[in-house]
């Protein structure tokens, strides 16, 4: 088993939602941070509240469809906390909208998804991510560490209407840590560094909370069984059990109320 206590988690989408309250939950435990956010007011008021825990924290702002900040902000864990044991890049953002829309009476598209919503989605969700875990994972592997590449999935990874951009990109971050895992055990990498994704279903964050009005939520609640939004403290828990736990490797952990994924993504 792995102890948080010491340990050095790179939070990407560490500015809110998620990100922060994984970044509390290290702190919590005795771990240090990194957070990363495009966001950077965001950011300040994470890394405050962090301080204010006692936590040992770094910020940095980053884009993380930009390779060059990714570098940086694995280099600048590396030389403020001369470690990496956990890296969770979940820095993501929805762009929902179907991908043809008909007009009900014509039967004709009158609408299709804008090229753009779909490849900002792409390009932050799993572009952001592979750059994000690809300059990571070397640091790691380069100075020695041992941990847990932590990917964010979804419920939305097995389809959900309105979301082929969003559903996409978490049917990859379902793929990604079994070829992460088969590419560091061909290299005798694998019982150092393990992959696997967490997925969660409908978590109470912005992201859930500004888009959707309460209609849309009231729907979306009826469909879980314990009649809620996953906390996202509840999420942060998850990461840290599987952090400590070394036989989670490759695979994909769902938390999600028991949402009726077959009635609903
Ligand atoms: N909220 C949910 O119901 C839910 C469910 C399943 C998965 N997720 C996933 O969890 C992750 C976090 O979501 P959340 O609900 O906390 O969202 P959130 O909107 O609260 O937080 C996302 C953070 O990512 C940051 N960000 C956006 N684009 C960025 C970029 N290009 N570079 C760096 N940072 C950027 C934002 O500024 C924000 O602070 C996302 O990957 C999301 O897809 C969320």
């Amino acid at each position: 088993m792995l102890e948080i206590k010491d340990s050095v988690g790179v939070i990407t989408g560490g500015g809110g939602g998620i990100g922060l309250s994984l970044a509390k939950h290290w702190v919590k435990n005795g771990g240090k941070v990194v957070i990363a956010d495009v966001a950077e007011k965001f950011l300040e008021t994470a890394e405050a509240e962090l301080r204010e825990m006692g936590g040992e924290v770094v910020s940095v702002v980053c884009n993380v469809t930009d390779e060059d900040d990714c570098g940086r902000l694995a280099d600048t864990a590396i030389e403020k906390f001369g470690q990496i044991n956990m890296v969770a890049p979940f820095a993501g953002i929805i762009k929902d909208g179907m991908m043809l829309s008909p007009d009900r009476k014509t039967g004709k598209v009158t609408r299709k998804m804008a090229l753009g919503d779909f490849q900002m989605v792409i390009d932050i969700n799993l572009t952001g991510v592979f750059l994000t875990v690809r300059e990571c994972a070397e640091r790691m592997i380069n100075n020695n560490c041992k941990g847990l590449i932590c990917l964010i999935s979804s419920t939305g990874s097995l389809g959900t209407a309105g979301q082929i951009n969003y559903s996409s990109t978490k049917a990859a971050m379902s793929v990604m840590p079994k070829v992460i895992t088969a590419e560091f055990f061909r290299r005798g990498l694998a019982d150092r560094i393990r992959c696997v994704a967490v997925a969660p279903g409908y978590v109470g964050t912005p992201m859930v909370k500004k888009v959707m009005n309460q209609k849309a939520l009231d729907k979306v609640l009826a469909q879980v069984p314990i009649g809620r939004l996953v906390e996202p403290e509840e999420v942060a828990s998850l990461v840290g059990d599987i952090y400590r736990n070394e036989a989670l490797a490759g695979d994909v952990f769902f938390i999600h109320g028991g949402l009726r994924l077959g009635a609903k993504g």
